[in-house]
């Protein structure tokens, strides 16, 4: 049998501080066995070399049109056309302008104008080049044409501003790469899965805190086996060891107020389950310093606030409920009672309820679980946890499709 083909990324580089990043992208495509052709602009020369480039690509670097006039040349056309994906990274303010625009000024550029092929830009700017009414109004053009975009990130600038249009790690746009070039296939295909899994946790002061016990492994296997059949799935994740899945989007938060917050800014979604244990109470009044030993008292008072329920929240939404939506309860008696009020209150479709005890569910591989739904409650299972992700997943199949 013929090896398959190996998939080609023909990745451009823009002339932005970010463009040294891109080496190592090329870098990581090499290393996953895909091939990588690397464009640069004129303005890209001034922050890497064509050596460098091509080096890492071990490949010809292409910089100039009419270098491509030479007959034993590939032309312009048959190389926008050589891979199975065209990358911008970085994607400048003025590349964005250029291809929204159908300018076709340089190799670059006219590349992107003469590619059969999906681009994908990763935009890299000043947080107010980003901002700026041009490059949104570009964005909301190259969207409507079908360029995928990878971030840009908010965070620390190389200008030294802070905010939006920092390009996406390497290892961030490799995987959006990875995604495209190998589109999974699965009976969640396209679905979006918003899902929060771990504990919560709630300073006191800037060394203790209210947490739980909580691992985060039925989360994780649950966005484990969603995203093996094909769900787009984001994870907002509390505080946990554990490896991010295979192709799932992880969002690490640390309170319920920030998981909260997190969980609505990545609304709508077809299907939201609630399975991290989010802390019901943080400290009113979060001390500034560290909270010390008292020789006059030996008690101390800390007055706890209610935080918002996250499962309620999604399930009453009056406008972007899912489709889907299911929350996990953890109840050390009373599993149907309890998930049955759950179910009542918090417009859920269905609650998972685990009995939960010293040696029970916390950081175990097994759990014992009853299904609460509109059909009533199952009897109680012992199962592994990958065996529940499995059951969620089918079940969530069954009543999404
Ligand atoms: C030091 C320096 C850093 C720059 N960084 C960026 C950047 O991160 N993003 C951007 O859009 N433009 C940046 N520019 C401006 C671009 O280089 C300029 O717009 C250029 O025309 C882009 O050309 P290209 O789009 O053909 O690569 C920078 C310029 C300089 C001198």
């Amino acid at each position: 049998m013929a090896a398959p083909a190996q998939k080609r990324v023909l990745l451009i580089i823009g002339g932005g501080i970010a463009a040294y990043k891109s080496l190592s992208l090329i870098r990581l495509l090499r290393t996953a066995g895909i091939g990588a052709r690397v464009v640069l602009t004129d303005a890209a020369k001034e922050f890497v070399t064509p050596l460098s480039a091509g080096a890492l690509s071990n490949d010809k670097v292409y910089t100039d049109l009419f270098d491509l006039n030479d007959e034993a040349e590939m032309g312009h056309i048959a190389l926008s056309r050589s891979a199975d994906l065209v990358v911008v990274a970085p994607a400048t303010a003025n590349m964005m302008a250029k291809l929204a625009n159908g300018l076709a000024d340089d190799l670059a550029s006219t590349l992107l104008l003469a590619t059969d092929k999906r681009v994908m830009m990763a935009p890299a700017m000043n947080v107010r080049m980003w901002h700026h009414g041009a490059t949104q109004r570009n964005v909301a053009t190259l969207n409507g044409d079908g360029v995928l975009m990878v971030g840009p990130e908010e965070g620390d600038m190389a200008c030294g501003e802070f905010g939006l249009g920092r390009m996406a790690e390497p290892e961030t746009i490799f995987k959006a790469i990875m995604a495209e070039l190998n589109p999974r296939t699965g009976a969640l295909n396209g679905k979006h899965v918003l899902m929060t899994a771990g504990p919560t946790f709630e300073p006191l002061d800037p060394v203790r805190g209210i947490t739980n016990r909580s691992s985060g492994k039925q989360g994780y296997a649950i966005a484990e086996a969603l995203a093996a059949e094909g769900a787009n799935v984001t994870l907002i994740s509390g505080p946990v060891s554990l490896p991010t899945p295979e192709g799932v989007e992880r969002i690490d938060v640390r309170t319920a107020l920030e998981m909260f917050d997190t969980v609505h800014a990545h609304l709508p979604a077809d299907a939201f389950i609630g399975v991290a244990a989010v802390s019901d109470w943080r400290a009113q009044t979060v001390a500034a310093d560290k909270q010390k030993k008292s020789a006059n008292s030996d008690e101390l008072t800390i007055t706890l606030i209610k935080n918002p329920d996250i499962l309620a929240s999604v399930g009453l939404h009056t406008t972007m409920r899912p489709t889907l939506v299911l929350g996990f309860a953890a109840e050390t008696q009373n599993l149907e009672v309890y998930g049955k009020t759950k179910l009542r209150t918090k417009g859920a479709d269905a609650i998972f309820a685990n009995e939960v005890g010293d040696d029970k569910v916390f950081d175990q591989d097994t759990t014992n679980m009853m299904l609460i739904d509109a059909h009533g409650p199952t009897s109680v299972k012992r199962l592994t946890k990958a065996e529940v992700a499995q059951d969620i997943t089918q079940y969530i199949i069954s009543r999404l499709n």
